[in-house]
């Protein structure tokens, strides 16, 4: 298990975290897509800004709570969602949630989870759900009465995957769908007994491999398998109609994860969609997708305060959260930064992560002169 006290930054934990995962988790955790210019650029963007910090000000106390669609965070910031921290740690999902919970962050749980919403729910909230569609679109619609009944209080539909993202490094390391045991993927799991031991062993051992959680039963395959028909997503054929008519099925607020254009934020706008998220999905998606917090400050001019806007990508220090603010989101995702924590060591981890980007988030907004998020205000930055 990493000293935790010894992880002084995400980093550190990022970097405990590759020693313990095989290189096919980890590159699946940590790798963009195709040539990972925009992965690159979403990390590497956020040298583009500078702070520009007011001086003398009280921030003897600095509150870094503030609220979203009417919800009370105490952080900036929330958990994005992730499927695939059940490959990361046993039952991940679950130490995500409740780190998250413990410390009042937001979690959100992913439609592609490996873990019963309900279960993940067991954690406590605040909750938020994210929805992928299956090509059966009922099979959605059930998630979404699922995930409603399980206490989750707010909708993300990510809509910046129309087709499955090209990437090769799961099929060069042998984690392809459908899985194939090979040479490759036998050694790499070898070389990584605490994996093999605390992670797919304690599957093994209490019942095999994770399955897609968030479907019926009969049609919840392993994670290894391709998924039976129906039961595959499929969202090439997602248009706005349709988003618009989920309305239906979630009486609660709604968020578009995934808009890098001011256009797609003022329509989803005008069908009365409470929020967006600007994203590229962490440089996962389309190569070379632009930075989401380079498209930031159009979509938030265009709709900004009259829909929520959230956004993620590449957050590993608490002066990204402040920066983001600054450029217009109500609020940031981590993705990656609490995975990093729970491949470092499990629950504890995460908690560290959190807890990380939190005193460092506290700590720019005081070195930059705000009390209070409502004081981390535009001139704060520049590019
Ligand atoms: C391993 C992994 C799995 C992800 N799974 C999902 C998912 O199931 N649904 C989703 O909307 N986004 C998913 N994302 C994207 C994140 O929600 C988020 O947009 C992105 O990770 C933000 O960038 P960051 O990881 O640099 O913080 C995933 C990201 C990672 C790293």
């Amino acid at each position: 298990m990493a000293k935790l006290d010894r992880m002084l930054n995400v980093a550190d934990l990022a970097a405990a975290a590759r020693r313990r995962l095989p290189r096919g988790i980890w590159d699946y955790v940590e790798r963009g897509v195709e040539d990972e210019v925009s992965l690159a650029s979403t990390r590497g963007g956020w040298q583009r800004y500078r702070l520009l910090p007011r001086i003398l000000r009280d921030v003897s106390k600095v509150a870094t709570g503030t609220t979203l669609l009417g919800r009370a965070m105490p952080l900036p910031f929330a958990v994005a969602p992730t499927g695939g921290a059940g490959l990361v740690w046993h039952e991940g999902d679950l130490h995500l949630a409740r780190a998250a919970a413990a410390r009042g962050i937001p979690f959100t749980i992913s439609s592609a989870s490996t873990m019963d919403v309900e279960r993940i729910a067991s954690a406590g909230g605040p909750l938020w759900f994210q929805l992928y569609l299956w090509e059966d679109r009922t099979l959605s619609h059930q998630a979404l009465a699922r995930a409603r009944a399980a206490g989750c209080d707010l909708l993300f539909v990510t809509c910046d995957m129309p087709v499955p993202p090209n990437r090769e490094y799961n099929t060069r390391n042998g984690f392809g769908v459908p899985f194939r045991i090979g040479v490759r993927n036998v050694a790499d799991v070898l070389t990584h007994p605490r994996w093999a031991v605390n992670t797919l062993g304690r599957y093994v051992v209490t019942g095999g491999v994770p399955r897609q959680a968030n479907l019926p039963p009969s049609l919840s395959g392993k994670v290894t398998r391709v998924a039976p028909i129906g039961a595959a997503f499929r969202q090439d054929n997602l248009e706005w109609e349709e988003l618009a008519r989920l309305r239906d099925h979630w009486p609660g607020p709604m968020l578009l994860k995934g808009v890098l254009r001011p256009d797609d934020a003022e329509r989803a706008l005008a069908l009365g969609i409470e929020g967006v998220v600007v994203s590229n999905h962490g440089g996962r998606a389309l190569d070379p997708a632009l930075p989401a917090i380079e498209a930031l400050p159009a979509v938030a001019a265009a709709v900004g305060g009259r829909m929520a806007v959230l956004v993620d990508g590449g957050v590993v220090r608490g002066h990204q959260v402040v920066t983001a603010l600054a450029l217009g989101a109500e609020a940031v995702l981590v993705g990656r930064a609490p995975l990093y924590g729970l491949g470092a060591a499990g629950g504890a981890g995460v908690g560290r992560a959190l807890d990380l980007l939190a005193s460092e988030t506290a700590r720019t907004m005081a070195q930059v002169g705000a009390a209070s998020v409502a004081e981390v205000t535009a001139d704060l930055v520049i590019t």
